[in-house]
């Protein structure tokens, strides 16, 4: 992978939005791998900045969310197809129907992963995907055990990830215990994959998943199997890299 330490999360946010408006430029209807969680809005808000700024078409850009929790009431506010119409999808002026969220539903869960797994291989796959990192090193939500060729399904969510996850919501006890995720094997089909993590609570993840034994008790680790892959991180998270 090639590394790129940034000062602070904004540099990495106009390094990145810079990639992704030249991957625009290019082809108007890219096909973008959305992260959800606090690591990549900085690359968000500095894209919403330089679209409006160059005036760029983006009406055609499709997307991908990576995942999506199970059994959440629709419109919740805290459900990734929510986070990402507000955080991505407006500031943006992405257009709705063209991004998709894996669908949580549970009346609908028994064929939502085949049926997400499609649309991405319709799409003609992800350009790229941008991608976060849990503690735990998870990427997407597949937690230490998942497969290198795991597709979208559904799985349970660590403790440590819930409770991660539980300033997001009222209570710890209201994030849920399932949820809907690319899978590795997913993950690794895109193109170019650009991980991001900042502070020291991501190093031992980072250090793992940079250059530890690809394993799957790291997740992350899974970056070492693709050829192109940009891992823009902060001193912090760069603390643990030898
Ligand atoms: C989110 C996702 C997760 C997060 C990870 C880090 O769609 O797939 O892997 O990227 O949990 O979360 P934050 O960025 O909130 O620290």
């Amino acid at each position: 992978a090639e590394v790129v330490i940034v000062q602070d999360e904004s540099e990495a946010g106009d390094l990145i939005a810079g990639s992704i408006l030249s991957l625009i430029e290019g082809r108007p209807d890219a096909v973008l791998g959305l992260a959800t969680g606090s690591t990549p809005l900085p690359v968000y808000r500095a894209l919403a900045r330089r679209v409006a700024q160059e005036q760029l078409d983006v009406s055609r850009v499709r997307g991908f969310a990576l995942d999506e929790y199970v059994g959440l009431p629709a419109g919740h506010p805290e459900s990734y197809r929510s986070v990402i119409m507000r955080e991505v999808v407006e500031p943006l002026g992405l257009t709705p129907s063209r991004i998709h969220v894996p669908n949580g539903d549970l009346a609908t869960i028994q064929t939502a992963s085949d049926e997400y797994e499609d649309a991405i291989i319709a799409a003609g796959g992800v350009d790229l995907q941008i991608l976060g990192i849990g503690r735990s090193g998870h990427i997407g939500f597949n937690e230490p055990g998942s497969s290198f060729a795991s597709l979208t399904r559904v799985k349970t969510l660590t403790e440590s990830t819930r409770a991660d996850n539980a300033r997001f919501f009222d209570s710890p006890d209201d994030v849920p215990m399932h949820c809907i995720t690319q899978g590795l094997g997913t993950i690794l089909r895109a193109r170019h994959l650009v991980l991001l993590a900042f502070g020291s609570a991501k190093a031992h993840a980072v250090a793992a998943a940079v250059e530890g034994p690809v394993t799957a008790s790291q997740p992350g680790s899974a970056i070492q199997l693709h050829p192109h892959v940009t891992v823009v991180i902060d001193e912090a998270a760069a603390s643990e890299l030898t």
